[in-house]
């Protein structure tokens, strides 16, 4: 048997259908139903109609769970109201296995329940849409690589080397001697990049961070392009134009999705080169300044205005709570009340965190790496990526070259995402001189010994080079607007826990 696909339906209008799937939520109103259902493809609303379909199988269906799996036949209709904008005029329905009590109903849920859940939650519509920009994002990735000459190289996950910060390292014991898993796949692609000219990797990458931050998790996936011949210029505009690729698509692709999440997607059709472009003497500057100053305080008077208006909703379905309703009326009320005080609550914390912030930033010294409120600001006050370059030596890692024009600042880059989402991407022209890069090896306490291959690089036809990592959760995360990025890996990895 053949079923028709939800994401063709627009093709089947006046013609009878076959749907397999899944009962997403339902509704009854004396004789006439309303069941979503889910494919995989989509939502479609099916109506079920007493005296059209058999009596029992109208019963049946009345009283089917949520998730129960099922066929449905009927007549395809174009309805712009309708989820999807087609419907399902019912006409027979087949039951393949009932499902009862499931643990996620279509009202809100606690994000700890949900992450429990997750085998579960990722049925959800939101998940489904996240799940499928996601998608596109990688391939996107992929094509833009592969389109551009350049040649994917797979690079090891037990790795002795540290490739960016000694605290951050996942130790594993292997066959008695330590390695850690990889920080990033930079230094063997730097290695490849002089036999092949234009390399990438992309895979998992794994980070002992001790952060519970919405930016932060311990595993995650990252892309890493590394060039021989470029300078930062040419990095920079790799990443614009790359980045900008990455948009495009999610918007030819992922539209609807988008909607769905309520995506700025205005914002992201703006997304184009050239980004702007400051160094990072410039953002203190900015982040010192009266402008910022002005800038966050009249961000605190918006938040509060905001709660002011999540308060007032909340008194007004409070009060309609108490009145004579149906149960699915009380239900609605009962989830927009716990979206509500979610967002009342991360509300509070942003009010709370506005002075502390504000302080941070009026008070920042020239030398600090920027933390993650003072990115935050600096993206919150662009609407269109911005690159922050020449950061201090002190403040990264030991392979990135120093400014030979300046050298107490490093020839690197961080991309920060628009309207608050901080930075995605992290790169570098890398240091080429031999004894300069044995010194800053020294100096960051590792290892020379270890670092002898990836010295060898810059005694046998050494050459400018550079790369850089983007993450894939943060970059799905700014596109989709979700607030955290634990929501756009399929099954996340935090530092407080493992779920499932
Ligand atoms: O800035 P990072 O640490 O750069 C590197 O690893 C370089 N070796 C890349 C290179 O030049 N080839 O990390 C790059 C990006 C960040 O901008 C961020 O998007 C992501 O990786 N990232 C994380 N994403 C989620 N959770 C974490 N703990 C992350 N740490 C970094
Ligand atoms: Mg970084």
């Amino acid at each position: 048997m053949k079923y028709t696909t939800i994401d063709t339906l627009g093709k089947s209008v006046g013609k009878e259908v076959t749907l397999a799937g899944w009962l997403y939520n339902s509704r009854a109103s004396g004789k006439i139903q309303f069941l979503i259902v889910r494919d995989g493809t989509g939502l479609c609303q099916c109506i079920v109609e007493k005296g059209i379909v058999p009596d029992e199988l109208f019963d049946q269906l009345k009283h089917l769970g949520q998730e129960s799996s099922l066929t449905v036949t009927g007549t395809v209709r174009a309805d712009q109201r309708s989820v999807g904008g087609y419907e399902l005029a019912v006409t027979n329905a087949q039951i393949i296995a009932p499902a009862e009590g499931y643990p996620i109903t279509p009202k809100s849920h606690g994000i700890d329940f949900l992450l429990k859940n997750r085998h579960l939650h990722l049925r959800s519509h939101r998940q489904w849409c996240i799940g499928r920009v996601r998608h596109t994002v990688v391939d996107a990735i992929r094509r833009f690589f592969n389109d551009n000459g350049f040649i994917l190289i797979d690079t090891p996950i037990f790795t002795a080397i540290v490739g960016e910060d000694q605290q951050s390292l996942f130790e594993v014991d292997y066959f008695g001697s330590p390695l850690h898993l990889t920080q990033t796949g930079q230094l063997y692609l730097e290695s490849a990049a002089m036999s092949f000219g234009k390399v990438y990797c992309f895979g998992p990458t794994f980070r002992a961070e001790k952060s519970k931050t919405r930016r932060h998790l311990t595993e995650f996936w990252m892309v890493e392009p590394e060039v021989a011949f470029i300078d930062l210029q040419g990095l920079l505009e790799l990443a614009e134009n790359f980045v900008s690729f990455i948009v495009t698509q999610v918007l030819q692709n992922n539209k609807s999705e988008l909607e769905a999440l309520e995506a700025d997607i205005v914002s992201l059709e703006k997304i184009k080169p050239p980004f702007y472009r400051l160094t990072y003497t410039e953002a203190v500057e900015i982040l010192t300044s009266q402008k910022t100053k002005d800038f966050l305080a009249r961000q605190l008077t918006q938040l509060k205005e905001q709660k002011q208006q999540i308060e007032n909703r909340i008194a007004e379905l409070e009060a309609q709570q108490t009145s004579q309703l149906k149960q699915w009326q009380k239900d609605k009320i009962t989830a927009e009340l716990i979206e509500l005080r979610s967002e009342l609550a991360e509300l509070d914390t942003k009010i709370e965190n506005n002075p502390k912030h504000a302080e941070l930033a009026a008070e920042f010294q020239w030398g600090k790496d920027l933390g993650g409120s003072d990115e935050t600001i600096i993206s919150q006050m662009h609407d269109k990526p911005v690159f922050v370059t020449h950061y201090p030596k002190e403040a990264k890692a030991f392979y990135m070259k120093t400014d030979r024009a300046e050298e107490k600042v490093v020839l690197n880059f961080d991309l920060l995402a628009p309207a608050g989402f901080g930075e995605i991407i992290g790169g570098s022209v890398r240091e080429d001189d031999y004894d300069r890069l044995l010194a800053r090896i020294q100096e960051q306490g590792l290892n020379p010994e270890t670092y002898d291959w990836y010295l060898d690089l810059r005694k046998y036809g050494s050459v400018p080079h550079g790369g850089f990592g983007l993450g894939v959760e943060r970059t799905v995360a700014w596109l989709t607007s979700e607030k955290h990025i634990r929501q756009c890996i399929a099954f996340p990895r935090l530092m407080d826990k493992v779920y499932i």
